[in-house]
């Protein structure tokens, strides 16, 4: 039995996230996926707008948290799991690869000794091919690098949650040259992606709706074999290669990249408040 999973959908159009609630269709029991904490980066101010919405359609459903997962590193937007944990409960989740990340951005922000690159941060680290459930819903985890090396999918029941693995058929995938993304295993994860039954649901992290498409975050593997204009069925590898290169080659970095980055690798935890009481982000200068 696998389940199908009743999803709810939160957008944040400042970032173009979608956050997720996925819940037990037989019980109380849900996940929340990829939560944003809304950061205005002129003025530093952080709110809640967007986590307080999950928070609010939990606590009218008399829902359960039993995980906040992450699929990866976000380098567009502040996670928002701290707080929708500390509202909620739930464990903290993300991937294993979390590790080889805080190597290399703790060295972009020359954290101290006290910063542990361990991913003891979280609650839980998934290895690729670790199960767990939600309630009585059946989940597993596909590591799914190239993104980030952090990068996984989460396979609950019907539904997947393939983080930015992949995106919608007419926008292709996510880009592959941050430190420690690779297009060549970002191609090989869209593979193991597009190898699950093709009626599986997919739930993306992101759409920014090109050519003035309206905003979507759901298709199926089969509708990504036809069409992703990326890695549709046809597609080989070293082809992906070039084209990912080239596309990558002429993106800037994320708005929130700074900022996302520095919290995000730290579970979503705002950097200690200073003696002022006041908490400060840091900015590298020429250092990404
Ligand atoms: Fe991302």
């Amino acid at each position: 039995m696998t389940g199908e999973p009743d999803v709810s959908t939160f957008f944040d159009p400042a970032t173009n996230t979608f956050s997720y609630v996925v819940k037990d269709p037989d019980g109380p029991a849900c996940a929340v996926v990829d939560s944003v904490l809304d950061f205005d980066y002129a003025s530093g101010r952080v709110s809640h707008r967007s986590a307080d919405l999950i928070v609010a359609h939990v606590r009218e459903r008399g829902l359960v948290v039993e995980w906040l997962l992450e699929t990866h590193v976000h380098a567009d937007h502040l996670s928002a799991a701290p707080y929708i944990q500390q509202a909620l409960g739930g464990r903290v989740a993300i991937g294993a690869g979390i590790r080889e990340v805080q190597e290399t951005f703790g060295k972009v922000f020359n954290e101290g000794t006290d910063f542990q690159r361990d991913g003891s941060q979280f609650d839980r680290l998934f290895e690729d091919g670790d199960a767990f459930s939600i309630g009585g819903l059946p989940a597993r985890v596909l590591h799914t690098p190239g993104h980030t090396p952090a990068c996984v999918t989460y396979v609950i029941g019907d539904a997947a949650f393939v983080g930015d693995t992949l995106f919608m058929p007419d926008s292709g995938t996510a880009r592959a040259d941050f430190p420690g993304g690779c297009a060549r295993t970002l191609f090989r994860s869209a593979q193991r992606v597009l190898a699950l039954p093709p009626e599986t649901r997919l739930f993306m992290c992101h759409d920014y709706g090109p050519n003035g498409r309206v905003i979507h975050n759901e298709t199926t593997v089969a509708a990504e074999r036809a069409a992703n204009i990326h890695v549709r069925e046809g597609v080989s590898e070293d082809d992906f290669v070039k084209l990912r290169t080239e596309r990558d080659a002429t993106l800037a970095m994320p708005r929130l990249i700074i900022p996302s980055l520095q919290v995000n690798m730290k579970a979503g935890e705002l950097p200690k408040p200073e003696s002022d009481g006041r908490r400060y982000l840091k900015i590298p200068i020429d250092g990404l």
